[in-house]
Formats: C-alpha cells, sequence, structure tokens
C-alpha cells in the first residue's frame, strides 16, 4: 500500500531498502507515529492498531475522512479532476471550508496538483504554493477502500508529538524519526 499523499521528508526511500530495519507487523504491539506526514512507514508496516499523530491539523483531517468517508471523498475528487484547471486551483486554494469533508477533499485536491507536492502556509495560515504541473487528481494506485480499511483500526489525532510518545512508555513500539536519527 502506497501513501496517497505526497509528503516532504516522506520515508519511501526508507522502506525501499531490502535491509530495512523495521519489525514485522504481528511482533508489534501497538504502532505509534507521532510525525505521521505521508506515513510511509505505516503503509509499510500495516499495523492492525495503534495510534497516529502529526501536529498538522489539516494532514490529519485528511486521514481521519479516507478512514471513514471515503466514498463521499472520492465522489468530491472526481469532480475536482473534471474542474481542474489554473483558474480552479487558485480558486480552490483561496477557499477555507468548514466542513471535514471539504476540507479534506480540499487538501488532497491541492496536495496533488500544486508546486511539487509541497505544504507551506503563510503567517496567516493560508495555504499559498503555486500550481504544479500535475493535473491527475484521482490516481491510478489510489485505493481508498484499502486505505479505509487500513487505517479502521488506528486512533488518529492533531497533537503534538510529545502527547503521543507519552502513550508509548510502557515499552509499545514508537516509530519516530527522532528514534531514527538517536539509533
Ligand atoms: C518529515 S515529515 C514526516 C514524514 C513521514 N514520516 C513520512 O514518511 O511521510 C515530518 C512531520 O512532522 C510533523 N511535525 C512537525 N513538528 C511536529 C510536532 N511538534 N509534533 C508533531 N508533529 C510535528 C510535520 O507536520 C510533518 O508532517
Amino acid at each position: 500500500m502506497e501513501p496517497f499523499l505526497k509528503w516532504a521528508g516522506g520515508k519511501r526511500w526508507l522502506i525501499s531498502n531490502p535491509n530495512n530495519i523495521f519489525p514485522d507487523e504481528t511482533k508489534i504491539k501497538q504502532y505509534i507515529e507521532p510525525f505521521l506526514g505521508g506515513a510511509a512507514v505505516f503503509f509499510h508496516i500495516q499495523p492492525s492498531n495503534g495510534h497516529l499523530s502529526d501536529i498538522n491539523e489539516d494532514l490529519i483531517n485528511a486521514y481521519i475522512i479516507v478512514r471513514d468517508k471515503w466514498e463521499d471523498l472520492i465522489e468530491i475528487l472526481r469532480k475536482y479532476e473534471i474542474q481542474h484547471c489554473k483558474e480552479f486551483y487558485y480558486q480552490m486554494r483561496s477557499n477555507n471550508p468548514r466542513s471535514p469533508l471539504q476540507k479534506a477533499a480540499r487538501f488532497i485536491y491541492l496536495n496533488r496538483t500544486c508546486w511539487n507536492g509541497l505544504y507551506r502556509v503563510n503567517s496567516k495560515g493560508e495555504f499559498n504554493v503555486p500550481i504544479g504541473t500535475k493535473t491527475k487528481v484521482i490516481l491510478d494506485a489510489d485505493d481508498f477502500l484499502g486505505l479505509s480499511s487500513l487505517l479502521a483500526g488506528m486512533n488518529i489525532e492533531a497533537c503534538d508529538f510529545e502527547k503521543t510518545i507519552d502513550k508509548a512508555n510502557d515499552g509499545r513500539g514508537v516509530y519516530s524519526e527522532l528514534a531514527i536519527k538517536c539509533w
């Protein structure tokens, strides 16, 4: 299963190494990932339960909607794919939808069509990445049903890493970029 978002600092390169250091899913009591981003390691290991978090609320909202409302989400993304053009992109970029579903659809649309999948906001918290060269909003590799099933056992929360790491003080497994740097 592949990450459905392009994310700066994503760890696809790490999991593509055949000598990777990750334990077998069956040996993990509970998977805890405090810097979720594109979730490359999570999608590689495919744990059945655990806790995923990131400080980016829009990012976390997208995971929750993929888990809970993927059918509604894909319907909106299909419409966005038809409407996609420069004018539509900048209109979407300046929108600030209230509903979590619309927020997630906008987030995924912008991630897939902005410059290099970059996520950057200005001092007012407004997304300000220009349009990119990619035009596909629905990708051939998309499997939202599979993603939703995989995320079904996960507790997903927008919070600081310290709160999440506290959940691991009984020896449960944590994948963390901090930990990777320490080993
Ligand atoms: C390099 S990315 C993670 C990449 C991810 N492991 C992957 O494979 O795609 C780092 C993530 O840490 C998150 N982050 C930054 N500061 C944080 C904090 N204080 N607490 C939790 N998450 C944080 C960012 O929002 C970003 O999504």
